[in-house]
């Protein structure tokens, strides 16, 4: 830091002189194409103290392919802009360090469970109609509230996720057997265990993750968990909860009978 000033090496102009160049090269092996398909094509950058791997995109971009597509935002693993697929694993391009993969080939490529629009771009807006369709928020009217601390600290973890997407990038559900209509994804079981949660909360969603969300289609494989940049214990604390409630709600046979006698009650309106 000099004057007033922040000088980051992480995010330092390559090629610059006195700013942590190592007098090295690191090669990328990035996917160029789209839709239709495309291959990996090489480029050879300068190796700069600290660089991550969306530094050395944006060199590549700078200086040898303008055309190179990359979406980014704030570069400090926020936004969740720049999730991108790294040696075949999902990873924030502005938090990965090149240095990591010494001596190793870096492979850089879109996240694969979604349309690939250009390059290392990915169309996600998927995500955002799987969202639009979640019940929101919906303040109980049985005030005053009581909202005691273990609430709290349940409620903050889900409320981190940056929405990079990468939990649903590496889900066998998405990626792999493409139950995009029937499935709404590790992000959305994070986001609908925050809501489920909540003691101002009323609405009842359990009905929509057994149904429309496929809550159980996931097997617990953890690979959510592993790749969320910001540390969501996704499996442990948000999809196991809601499969105990989803099954005290509709496999408790105590329950099963209520259920069946408030139906005919109804004159079967409401029954299962
Ligand atoms: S734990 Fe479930 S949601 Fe997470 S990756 Fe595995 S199958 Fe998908
Ligand atoms: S839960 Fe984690 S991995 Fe999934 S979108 Fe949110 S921050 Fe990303
Ligand atoms: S640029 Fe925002 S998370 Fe990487």
């Amino acid at each position: 830091m000099s004057d007033g000033n922040v000088t980051s090496r992480a995010h330092a102009p390559v090629g610059e002189e006195g700013l942590g160049g190592t007098g090295r090269t690191a090669k990328l092996k990035i996917f160029r194409g789209d839709a239709s398909g495309g291959e990996e094509v090489e480029y050879e950058i300068p190796l700069v103290e600290g660089m991550v791997i969306l530094d050395a995109v944006l060199y590549i971009q700078a200086h040898q392919a303008n055309d190179l597509a990359v979406r980014w935002n704030c570069k400090a693993a926020h936004c969740g802009s720049c999730s991108a697929e790294i040696n075949g694993i999902p990873r924030l391009m502005c938090k990965t360090r090149v240095e990591e993969f010494e001596g190793r080939e870096i492979h850089v490529g879109p996240m694969r469970a979604f349309p690939v629009i250009k390059d290392l771009v990915s169309d996600v807006s998927w995500n955002y109609e799987v969202s639009s369709k979640i019940t929101p928020f919906t303040t109980s009217q049985k005030a005053p509230f009581t909202m005691y601390e273990e609430d709290v600290e349940r409620l903050y973890e889900p409320k981190k996720c940056i929405e990079c997407f990468m939990c649903q990038d590496v889900c066998h559900v998405l990626r792999t057997h493409h139950k995009h209509p029937e499935f709404a994804g590790p992000r959305f079981f994070v986001r609908n265990q925050w809501l489920e949660m909540h003691p101002m909360d009323e609405a009842d969603r359990l009905g929509d993750l057994k149904e429309k969300n496929g809550l159980g289609y996931c097997n617990i494989t953890k690979c959510c968990t592993e790749v969320c940049p910001v540390g969501i214990k996704i499996t442990d604390n948000s999809i196991i909860p809601l499969k105990e409630r989803v099954a005290d709600e509709y496999y408790d046979p105590a329950r099963w009978l209520m259920r069946k006698i408030q139906g005919r009650r109804n004159g079967g309106r409401n029954g299962s």
